[in-house]
């Protein structure tokens, strides 16, 4: 049966019925789901009660390589989760139990509460990103994605042509320290040196042109800081405009997937003190990179 899609937004954003993703195997079926991401950006598939194994193995089959040194795997130490490709998208220690509010783990994580795009600040940064809902709070805690390739297209002729050929600079130290998190130890600054990506590129898929933003940009190579900084505020502040953005109430055992290539994401506020949110995540590599603009 071929695997189809139905529009959530108006934009992007789709929702797949009718799949079990971990006993579909076929070449067929992964091209086909490849081909609806390029279109979509963002797909949810309710009901797919995925075991740890089963997702890694299913990222694996859609994407190849996978992410192992994420963040919170470089500050969380003891983690629950046995896994390497796989990261703690949750408020729960290495017990289980919901984390108090000064654990450095939790404060490391409220910065996904900023809007960004998965390992932008690393080379190769991150295609897909994969999430599966295991616990979710009874309300709150959504997960809201933004369009990059409609916020290009909405972006005035001259600012399309400023920014075609600039690059910004990528730091997770930077955007920590935005939220005020600078606990970092040498060890963990020398893990996270930063990478520079281009401002606009051409996502390869879909041939759309994308921004290429996110909370992690800490300034625009060769500008003045200050005008690189102003520069990339108005523009996430435009790409994160409410008819950009699709917002995802999580159920258990949803599974989303989103393009980080054109595409950012954050998470939403929740009662983090009695609530428990479980979301475990697998990301693919970036092996090819998109194009630059101007090379097309
Ligand atoms: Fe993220």
């Amino acid at each position: 049966m071929t695997i189809t899609a139905r529009p959530l937004h108006p934009l992007f954003a789709g929702e797949v019925t009718g799949v079990d993703l971990r006993t579909r195997h076929d070449a067929e079926s992964m091209d086909r789901v490849r081909a609806l991401m390029d279109e979509y950006a963002v797909l949810v598939f309710r009901e797919q009660p995925f075991a740890d194994e089963e997702q890694i193995a299913f990222a694996r089959r859609l994407g190849g390589d996978l992410v192992t040194k994420v963040g919170r795997a470089v500050i969380d130490h003891a983690s629950r989760l046995k896994h390497e490709a796989l990261t703690d998208i949750s408020n729960l220690d290495e017990n289980d139990e919901i984390m108090s509010r000064d654990d450095r783990r939790r404060m490391y994580s409220l910065g996904n509460r900023l809007w960004h795009t998965d390992s932008s600040f690393q080379d190769p940064s991150a295609r897909y990103s994969m999430l599966s809902a295991k616990s979710v709070p009874d309300a709150g805690g959504e997960t809201e994605y933004a369009d990059m390739r409609a916020a290009y297209d909405a972006l005035p002729d001259a600012v399309k042509a400023q920014i075609a050929d600039l690059r910004a600079f990528h730091s997770i130290i930077y955007s920590r320290e935005t939220i005020g998190f600078t606990a970092f130890s040498d060890a963990e600054r020398a893990q996270f040196p930063g990478a520079e990506k281009p401002l606009v590129h051409v996502h390869p898929g879909s041939g759309r042109t994308s921004v290429y933003v996110a909370s992690h940009a800490s300034h625009v190579v060769g500008w003045p800081v200050p005008d690189g900084r102003i520069l990339l505020r108005e523009l996430m502040t435009l790409a994160t405009l409410p008819q950009f953005v699709y917002r995802h109430a999580w159920r258990v055992n949803d599974f989303v997937i989103w393009d980080n290539r054109c595409t950012m994401h954050r998470g939403l506020a929740f009662d983090e003190t009695t609530q428990r949110r479980d979301l475990r995540r697998v990301t693919t590599l970036d092996t090819e990179p998109a194009l630059t603009a101007s090379a097309t």
